[in-house]
């Protein structure tokens, strides 16, 4: 899919105060660190659309990003930032949670997660609790580049046997990096795929 324009619209903490557009959107969600804003950033082929930095719990509020006029971009703080105090963290789940749970132009999220890492409990809830509310998602992981080639495929080999031992099939994944761009194409041909079922029913 071609990127002809992206912009940033809105920025709350408020799922009642995100755009009343009907238009067909997509999440972005994960720990803090993971690079969710900077896979929107390559995806869109844009450096600092959105906010991204080495420290996590860089990005504190839901973020609508319209691309090519008619879909939208979603950019959420990451879950399990331990260094934010107790009472911002509950704030942060509330508002992810009641995103989640409220926003009806969601169509799918995209669960992050670091290539390098074995299955995470957060991560493994997190995706229990879409599974349980009936959100689609896929997994996405992340900063491929940094594990060595002959690495990569084991290790998510070895990710996806242990995802099986809970859910009766492996849910749709990309792996990706967003330094080389790796992955860009499948995400955004994805994209293109729901939106085109949805324009057409
Ligand atoms: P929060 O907003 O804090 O939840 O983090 P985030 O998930 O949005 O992560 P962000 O995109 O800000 O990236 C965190 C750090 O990881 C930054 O220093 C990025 O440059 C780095 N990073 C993100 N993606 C990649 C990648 O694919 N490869 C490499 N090598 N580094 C990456
Ligand atoms: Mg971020």
């Amino acid at each position: 899919m071609k990127i002809r324009s992206a912009e940033f619209i809105i920025s709350n903490s408020d799922v009642t105060r995100c755009p009343k557009d009907q238009l067909p959107e997509y999440a972005f969600i994960g720990r803090s660190n993971v690079g969710k804003s900077s896979l929107i950033n390559m995806l869109v082929d844009r450096k600092s659309l959105a906010k991204t930095s080495g420290r996590p719990g860089k990005t504190q509020l839901i973020n609508h990003f319209l691309i090519n006029k008619n879909w939208f971009l979603v950019d959420l703080p990451g879950y399990g930032y331990a260094r934010v105090s107790k009472s911002t963290k509950k704030v942060f789940q509330k508002f992810i949670t009641a995103y989640f749970s409220k926003r009806k132009q969601l169509v799918a999220a995209f669960v992050l997660v670091d290539a390098r890492h074995d299955p995470q409990k957060i991560d493994l809830e997190f995706m229990q609790w879409l599974g349980e509310n009936q959100i689609p998602f896929s997994i996405i992981f992340t900063k491929a580049d940094k594990l060595p080639k002959t690495k990569l495929a084991p290790q998510i080999n070895s990710y996806i046997s242990e995802m099986l031992q809970y859910w009766e099939e492996m849910p749709n994944y990309f792996i990706t990096s967003s330094s080389s761009g790796l992955g860009k194409e499948e995400v955004l041909g994805y994209i293109q795929e729901i939106n085109e079922q949805i324009s057409t029913s």
